[in-house]
Formats: C-alpha cells, sequence, structure tokens
C-alpha cells in the first residue's frame, strides 16, 4: 500500500459516539480535511449516530444490519462511548467490544510515544525514553464474556468468568507482532517483550509462550524476550527506554496501556487502533479516553488523542505520508503552543488545537 493509491476513494465510517467523543470528532475530521486536501487523498466518510443517546431513545445499540454495513467501510473512526445514564458495560460490550470482536479486528495497537513537550510524571524520561508500542491481543482472553453464577444473590453465591485462548488467536497476534517489529526497524535493536504471567497463569499463558518460542523462531533478527506482567509494570516506569515493541493478552494488555497512556501525558494524548490486517478487514481507530460527560460541551476537552488516531487510521489505510505529516504537526503543536495536555489547562480551546495542528500541516 502506498500514497499512490490516489485513484481509490478512502471510505470511512465515522461514529462519534457520547460525551466528549463529537467535539474530538470533529478536530479530527477538520484535520483529516486539510491533509487530504494537500496530499491529494479522496476520501467519503458516513456519520453513524450511534451510542447512548440512541440507546436510550430506541433501545438499540448496533442497528440492524450495522455490523454488515461497517464491513463495507475501509476504516471506522470512533469518538468515544460511555454515557452517564446508561449501566456500565452495556454500551462497552453492545458497541465497542461488539465491532471488535464481529469485526475480527484481533490486534489492538497502541502506540506509547512521549511527544515534545508534554509533561511524563516519570522523572528525568523524554521523549527519546518513552517510545514504545503495545500490541495487545484484542479478541479473547477475559474478554469473551464466558462465565455465569451459581446462587446469585445468596450468601452461597459463586461467580465464574473464564479466560479463553486459542492456539489460533494468540499464534495470529503474536505473528503480526512479530512482522510490526521488523516494520518499525528500532535503529536502537528490534526487541519483542511477551507480556504475559507464565508463572500463575499455567494454562492459558503457557500456551502464549510455546507459540512465541515457536513464531520467534521464523524471526532471528527480533530478539524476543519475556517479561511478567508485574515487573513489566515496574519496568515501565522505571526503565521504559528499555522497550520496544510488546505483545501480550487482552486483559493485561488493557491494564498496561492505560499505565502506557499515563507515561505519555495522559488520556487526552493517547490513540489506538482495532486492526483486522486479514485482506478486506475493515480497521477501527479511536482516541483512548472515554466519553468525559463532566467536559462535554465546554471546548476543553483535548482532541490530540483522537487527531493522533485519525493519523494511525490514514497509516494503516495506506496514507502513510499523510499520516506522518499529522504526526508531525501534532508533535509541532505539542512541542510549541500547548501549555498542559490535560482537559481544561491547554491554553486553547478544543477546536483552537485542532485549528493549530491544521496551521501545521
Ligand atoms: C479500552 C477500554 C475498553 C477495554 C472498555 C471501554 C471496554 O478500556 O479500550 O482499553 O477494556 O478494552
Ligand atoms: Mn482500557
Amino acid at each position: 500500500m502506498s500514497d499512490t493509491q490516489t485513484d481509490q476513494v478512502l471510505k470511512i465510517a465515522v461514529i462519534p459516539g457520547d460525551g466528549t467523543g463529537p467535539e474530538v470528532t470533529d478536530e479530527a475530521m477538520k484535520v483529516l480535511r486539510a491533509v487530504a486536501e494537500l496530499e491529494g487523498i479522496t476520501y467519503e466518510t458516513e456519520l453513524l449516530d450511534w451510542g447512548g443517546e440512541r440507546y436510550l431513545r430506541t433501545g438499540e445499540i448496533i442497528p440492524e444490519g450495522g455490523l454488515d454495513h461497517l464491513r463495507s467501510f475501509d476504516a471506522i473512526f470512533l469518538g468515544a462511548v460511555g454515557h452517564p445514564d446508561v449501566p456500565p458495560g452495556v454500551l462497552e460490550k453492545g458497541l465497542l467490544l461488539e465491532i471488535r470482536f464481529q469485526l475480527d479486528q484481533y490486534i489492538n495497537l497502541r502506540p506509547v510515544k512521549l511527544y515534545p513537550g508534554v509533561e511524563t510524571p516519570l522523572k528525568d524520561k523524554g521523549p527519546e525514553d518513552i517510545d514504545f508500542v503495545v500490541v495487545r491481543e484484542n479478541t479473547e482472553d477475559l474478554y469473551c464474556g464466558t462465565g455465569g453464577f451459581l446462587k446469585k444473590g445468596t450468601p452461597d453465591e459463586v461467580a465464574v468468568q473464564t479466560a479463553l485462548f486459542t492456539r489460533k488467536g494468540c499464534e495470529r497476534c503474536i505473528r503480526w507482532a512479530f512482522e510490526y517489529t521488523r516494520r518499525r526497524n528500532n535503529p536502537k535493536g528490534k526487541r519483542l517483550t511477551l507480556v504475559a504471567k507464565t508463572n500463575v497463569l499455567t494454562y492459558g499463558h503457557d500456551l502464549w509462550w510455546r507459540t512465541f518460542q515457536e513464531v520467534a523462531r521464523e524471526y532471528p533478527d527480533v530478539e524476543a524476550d519475556y517479561n511478567h506482567v508485574d515487573a513489566c509494570c515496574m519496568w515501565m516506569v522505571k526503565n521504559p527506554e528499555y522497550y520496544d515493541v510488546i505483545v501480550t493478552t487482552n486483559m493485561f494488555g488493557d491494564i498496561i496501556t492505560d499505565l502506557g497512556a499515563i507515561l505519555q501525558g495522559g488520556m487526552g494524548v493517547a490513540a489506538g487502533g482495532n486492526i483486522n490486517p486479514d485482506p478486506g478487514g475493515t480497521s477501527m481507530f479511536e482516541p483512548m479516553g472515554g466519553s468525559a460527560p463532566k467536559y462535554t460541551g465546554q471546548g476543553v476537552i483535548n482532541p490530540i488523542a483522537a487527531i493522533g488516531a485519525m493519523a494511525m487510521l490514514l497509516e494503516h489505510s495506506g496514507y502513510p505520508k499523510a499520516a506522518q505529516r499529522v504526526m508531525n504537526a501534532i508533535q509541532y503543536v505539542t512541542g510549541n503552543k500547548m501549555k498542559s495536555q490535560a482537559a481544561g489547562r491547554m491554553g486553547y480551546s478544543t477546536s483552537q488545537v485542532g485549528d493549530l495542528v491544521v496551521e501545521a500541516l
């Protein structure tokens, strides 16, 4: 794939979602409009009103035929899910996880990169130290929703929640991570660290461990490394520069990527991609921060994560030059303009930050 695909139309489904989702989505779209013009990219968007408001109005999260409709796009941009009037889990499971699972977006790609000018809580660490990528498996583990209750509501209640791992599921993720590490081609050396808990999860993570060792033999140019997840949390704080690419299971990946997000300046900055790398697969890109209901409509939320998610969308849709241009603009703005990455303390409104990125393009 290359930037020479200018004869094609990039079809993007846009789900602004709940809370501040629409505000940050507007800025990502503004940047897309500008970079598409500069790079000669032809694109089409379709706005989908899925999320909490629609659910409360209609009782429906994804409308009939909605998933098939999504499959007809090249990519999906998602603002945020989560509504204060909808019980926890309903929209997460019914929208976000449903799309990840049904579209088989088996890679959750989460770069942990400290941009210039952005404050990290780590003492004496800078952009050259905090620059790694987490490849999180995105369709298995505790997220598969297997389990149940026995004697619910009684003092003898039992709850079972099962983590599910398959050879196919871990192998495709591990192989993709090796390929990605190879492509990333870190000048400091190519290293892929498996993060798991083989000393306790002696079935599921044994499968991961054995598969990792086997696949590693096909990539002699990549150092195949292993950390227990608890030690990884310690090293991410103490020596983040150690990491190049991490590959990990869904649940641990969820947890360590929030740690990663705070190292890179918080939820206002962190972006991720839910990727189906198979031919014809549709991937979804999103800022990692939630819907932040308390900031809704005030124009104070940071759109940098959403703009970063748009850069990832461009990169993975075959427009790496446009993606790099957006990434450079983001880093110019964080390095030279913004006071802080925290909501309400940026020194600019949400839409002004979007304008600054457009100017910097
Ligand atoms: C994330 C989120 C989701 C997850 C929630 C909203 C279901 O925390 O994307 O990391 O756990 O995967
Ligand atoms: Mn999470």
